[in-house]
């Protein structure tokens, strides 16, 4: 079982990129090989030699970072049918929240993943000037989500 973990992160203090970099060391625990990469460093014809991709973004303006919508829309559409995948995602609490990790989703399903895992999805606050702090337990809740991701996957 490998498993590659594509992040986005935009904002100085890379939230995201600490929820993939968790995600990859709870994997790893488990005896998972799971390689992490900022999307933009991906060698795309290289990730059929994966099982499994868990891919997250930074939710900007109720939807997935460019960074990583564009990373998926220029993936090919036949390479990946029976892999499994999971989203993940960072956000704010807003009254009106859209979910970078439902759009990834939506985008793996469409390129013939299966989808093993409901999203990971974790909050953030605003610290201004566009820096932020996870939400208290959220980096917790990442790790959790991770143990389960490992059970499933060597299940
Ligand atoms: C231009 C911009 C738009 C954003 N839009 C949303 C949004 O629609 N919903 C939300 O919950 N958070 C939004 N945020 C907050 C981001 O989700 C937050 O910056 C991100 O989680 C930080 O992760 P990163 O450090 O990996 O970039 C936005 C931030 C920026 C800079």
């Amino acid at each position: 079982m490998k498993v590659l973990i594509v992040y986005d992160s935009v904002s100085p203090n890379k939230m995201t990129k600490a929820v993939a970099q968790t995600i990859g060391e709870v994997l790893g625990e488990k005896g998972i090989e799971a390689d992490t990469r900022y999307f933009a460093e991906v060698d795309k014809s290289a990730i059929k030699n994966y099982d499994c991709a868990i891919v997250g973004g930074p939710t900007m303006a109720f939807r997935p970072s460019k960074g990583i919508a564009q990373f998926l829309d220029s993936l090919p559409k036949n390479e990946f049918n029976g892999k499994r995948a999971a989203a993940f995602d960072t956000k704010v609490k807003m009254a009106i929240n859209g979910d970078a990790s439902k759009g990834i989703e939506k985008k793996l399903k469409g390129l013939g993943f299966t989808i093993f895992k409901p999203p990971l999805e974790v909050y953030v606050q605003g610290l201004g000037k566009n820096m932020y702090q996870f939400k208290d337990g959220e980096l917790e809740k990442a790790k959790n989500w991770a143990q389960e991701a490992a059970s499933t996957l060597s299940g």
